[in-house]
C-alpha cells in the first residue's frame, strides 16, 4: 500500500510530496531572498539572527547547515567558525544549493556545499559540534527520521537548533490568516511568478507540528534539555536541544 503524507493541505502520496517540494524550491530559488525580505518584513533577518546567537558556533567548530537553502546561516557560521572550523551547506535541492554556494564564494567562503536529503545524511556518527536547521523542516517528509539522524550525527554535548514556522497567538492568528492566504500568493505571483508555492508556503505552516508538539518530537528522537523561543508572537519558533 502506498504511504501518505501532507502536502499543505492535499494528501499525497510520500514519493509525490518529494517531487512537489523539489519543483516549488527550483520554482523560486532565485527570488527566494527578495522573496523573504519581502513577505516577512525583513523579519526573517532577526529571527536568523537569534538562531545564530543561540548557536554560539567559536572558531575551530564542526557544523552542519541541512536545508540550507540560500546560505543565511553557513554564512555567519563560516566568519565565525574560522579557517580552523568546518561548516557545511547543504540541501536536497540544487537550484537553491547552487544560490547559496555562489553567495557565499562571493563572500570568500569556501565552504564544503553538498547536495544531500537530511532523512540520510551522509556524514559520520558524533562528527559536528552544532547543526542547523531554518525553515526545512516543515518540507520533510519523515519528520521524525531527519530529527534521528540530526542528533546522530551531533557530538556529544552538541546542539541541534531548529528554527521554524510555528503556531502563531491565538489573537493574532485571523489577520495573519488573510495575510497568508490573499497577501502571500499575490505577492509570489508578482515576484516569483509563482502563486502556488506561496499558497503551499501558508498550507505548510498550518500542517507543521506546533511549538510543544515539535519539541516532544525532539525528546522522542532523544534530545535533551529540549526548549523553545518564541519568535513574533509564535510566527516563528527556534526549538534548541543537546545530545548528551
Ligand atoms: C524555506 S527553504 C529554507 C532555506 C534556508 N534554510 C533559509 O532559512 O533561508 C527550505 C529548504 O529545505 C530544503 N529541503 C526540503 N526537504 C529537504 C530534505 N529532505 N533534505 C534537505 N533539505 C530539504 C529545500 O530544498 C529548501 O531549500
Amino acid at each position: 500500500m502506498t504511504n501518505t503524507t501532507h502536502f499543505g493541505y492535499q494528501t499525497v502520496a510520500e514519493e509525490e510530496k518529494v517531487h512537489k517540494v523539489a519543483e516549488v524550491f527550483h520554482s523560486v530559488a532565485a527570488k527566494y531572498d527578495v522573496m523573504n525580505d519581502l513577505m516577512s518584513g525583513g523579519l526573517h533577518r532577526i529571527w536568523k539572527t537569534f538562531t545564530i546567537a543561540q548557536a554560539g558556533v567559536r572558531p575551530g567548530f564542526k557544523v552542519l547547515d541541512i536545508a540550507g537553502g540560500t546560505g543565511d546561516l553557513a554564512k555567519a557560521f563560516a566568519k565565525q567558525a574560522g579557517p580552523s572550523g568546518e561548516v557545511w551547506l547543504t540541501d536536497i535541492n540544487e537550484s537553491m544549493l547552487r544560490v547559496g554556494r555562489d553567495r557565499l564564494l562571493n563572500k570568500g567562503f569556501t565552504s564544503p556545499t553538498l547536495l544531500c536529503d537530511a532523512e540520510k545524511l551522509p556524514f559520520p556518527d558524533n562528527y559536528f559540534d552544532r547543526v542547523t536547521v531554518a525553515f526545512g523542516l516543515r518540507n520533510m517528509t519523515h519528520k521524525e527520521d531527519a530529527l534521528a539522524e540530526m542528533r546522530r550525527v551531533l557530538k556529544p554535548g552538541g546542539k541541534l537548533l531548529v528554527l521554524e514556522f510555528s503556531k502563531v497567538w491565538e489573537p493574532l492568528q485571523k489577520p495573519y490568516d488573510m495575510y497568508s492566504f490573499n497577501v502571500l500568493p499575490v505577492l509570489g505571483k508578482r515576484i516569483a511568478n509563482d502563486a502556488e508555492s506561496y499558497r503551499y508556503l501558508a498550507e505548510s505552516i498550518r500542517m507543521h507540528p506546533d511549538q510543544e508538539t515539535l519539541k516532544n518530537m525532539m525528546q522522542d528522537a532523544g534530545l535533551e534539555r529540549v526548549e523553545y523561543f518564541n519568535l513574533t508572537a509564535g510566527v516563528a519558533a527556534l526549538h534548541t536541544g543537546i545530545k548528551l
